[in-house]
């Protein structure tokens, strides 16, 4: 199998039954995407440090923490405390992206910058090579269940182009709208590890619907 992840995103879960959901698809997920949203970065919101922390008791899956959130700084300490194993913030919400992977790196985590569908794809450049995980959102960060935003082919290739030049290891994950119809192209496009909402909780069994999107971005 060529290198893929695939990070179920939590927010496609049914939160009443939000551990159940977990386990049926903590053996073959790479790690789990958590996304919490503060109702003003986007206009929604999920939930936070509590649900984290009481997660975290259950599973020793890897959390990726996706932080929809102005001011990311106020909360690197608390998210790294309550469990999480990657954070990543959005690169439009701090003024000083690098101290904040520094405080990140500096707590033993892994840590990620993600931007916005509407944000030139250079401006996370300059952290290739810094950050473990470039996170490309390619739907209006928000809400699950939209549908893949075409623009983003053509950024993760310029993406892509700008960190095998610089023959750095920071892996292209993307956010949003992941089927298995689309998975392909968007693996060829460079992505390596996927964000699933819809796609992997709605589905009828979730731990196939894993395999299932492996198996599709790596066809031949
Ligand atoms: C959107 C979130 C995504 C979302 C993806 O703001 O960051 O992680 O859960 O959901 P799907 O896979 O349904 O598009
Ligand atoms: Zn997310």
């Amino acid at each position: 199998m060529k290198d893929i992840g695939i990070a179920p995103s939590i927010l496609a879960a049914d939160f009443g039954y939000l551990m159940r959901d977990i386990k049926a698809i903590e053996k073959n997920a790479d790690c789990l995407h958590i996304d919490v949203m503060d109702g003003h970065y986007v206009n929604n919101i999920s939930f936070g440090i509590p649900v984290i922390q009481s997660i975290r008791k259950y599973t020793d899956m890897k959390f990726f923490t996706h932080l929809m959130i102005t001011n990311p700084g106020q909360y690197i300490k608390v998210f790294a405390e309550s469990g999480s194993d990657n954070i990543t913030f959005h690169v439009e919400c701090s003024e000083d992206p690098d101290a904040l992977i520094e405080e990140i790196k500096s707590m033993g985590k892994s840590a990620g910058i993600a931007v916005h569908p509407d944000t030139p794809i250079e401006d996370v450049f300059p952290f290739i090579g810094k950050v473990d995980i470039i996170l490309v959102m390619t739907v209006y960060p928000g809400f699950g269940g939209q549908g893949y935003l075409d623009i983003s082919d053509e950024r993760l290739r310029k993406l892509r182009k700008a960190i095998d030049d610089q023959n750095a290891d920071t892996v292209i994950a993307v956010d949003g709208g992941v089927t298995e119809d689309n998975i392909k192209h968007i693996y060829d496009a460079g992505a390596r590890l996927f964000v699933a909402g819809s796609s992997v909780f709605h589905a009828e069994d979730p731990e196939k619907a894993i395999d299932e999107l492996k198996r599709c971005a790596t066809l031949s």
